[in-house]
């Protein structure tokens, strides 16, 4: 297969940044001279120092992780990409168009779900999508469907009218330590990728990706953006653990001298 003509866009998901600051800070305002960490907004920032082309946010209706004064810090501050991942209802169109982010990504969201689980479908909830989707777009917002890469709802999807799909890569990524599924669910995410294009769709990527797949994704065709969130600060975690500690332990070491 052909590697793809441009670049990959990345997009960093830092919802578990705030996933962290809330398991501490949940009933805190951000109020200055207080130390509520970790700062979604730093995180963002540094990913873009890193090189990320984007920062993607899920604004969840039980706003377990980012709150919705995240999303105007970030609207301020970053100097990329804004996408925010919001499910298809009139609440959350409302607030998009006042954050205005360059995209939003339509989500589906059950409440108990750990993580995004499967794919919107569009066959069943066209209208209701298709009406927010519009009514984003009239605003300038460009709108990705996160969708299985099933043939019906990529079908269903380029009857929107949105400008991209972004393809759920949950259940390859389940699957990429069994061989025979790793090949039958790719197979399935290059004839999605493939399809979406014929059908004037920009092809995205994401849920899954990792340190150990990404390259394997990468080779999709068509593919212009991925978005990582878990691995990449589960990576961060680890990596930035040794100095979180040697500095802490440089602190405790001067004490009392
Ligand atoms: N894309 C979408 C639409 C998602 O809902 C998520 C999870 O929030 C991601 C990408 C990132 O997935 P992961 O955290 O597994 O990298």
């Amino acid at each position: 297969m052909l590697p793809p003509r441009y670049p990959i866009r990345l997009g960093v998901n830092i919802d578990h940044c705030a996933t962290l600051r809330q398991a501490r800070y949940r009933d805190y305002s951000r109020s200055c001279g207080k130390m509520v960490e970790p700062d979604p907004i730093a995180c963002a920032l540094t990913a873009e120092r890193a090189g990320a082309e984007g920062i993607t946010i899920h604004l969840r209706e039980d706003r377990r992780h980012i709150q919705e004064s995240d999303a105007y810090r970030l609207r301020e501050c970053i100097q990329t990409h804004l996408n925010l991942e919001m499910s298809a209802t009139e609440a959350m169109a409302t607030f998009a168009k006042k954050l205005a982010p360059e995209a939003v990504c339509i989500v589906p969201e059950n409440r108990e779900e750990v993580t995004t689980e499967g794919g919107l479908d569009v066959i069943n909830n066209r209208e209701r999508i298709k009406a927010i989707a519009t009514s984003l777009q009239a605003n300038n917002i460009n709108v990705s469907l996160f969708i299985e890469p099933n043939k019906e709802q990529i079908e269903a999807a380029a009857t929107i009218g949105c400008k991209a799909v972004e393809l759920h890569t949950g259940a390859w990524a389940n699957a990429f330590y069994d061989r025979a599924q790793c090949e039958v669910t790719y197979q399935c995410l290059c004839e999605g990728a493939e399809l979406s294009h014929q059908l004037g769709l920009a092809v995205h990527a994401g849920h899954g990706i990792n340190y150990h797949n990404a390259r394997l994704i990468c080779e999709l065709p068509h593919l212009q953006e991925v978005n990582i969130g878990h691995s990449i600060i589960s990576r961060a975690l680890l990596d930035g653990f040794y100095l979180a500690v040697r500095d802490m332990k440089g602190i405790l070491a001067n004490c009392g001298k």
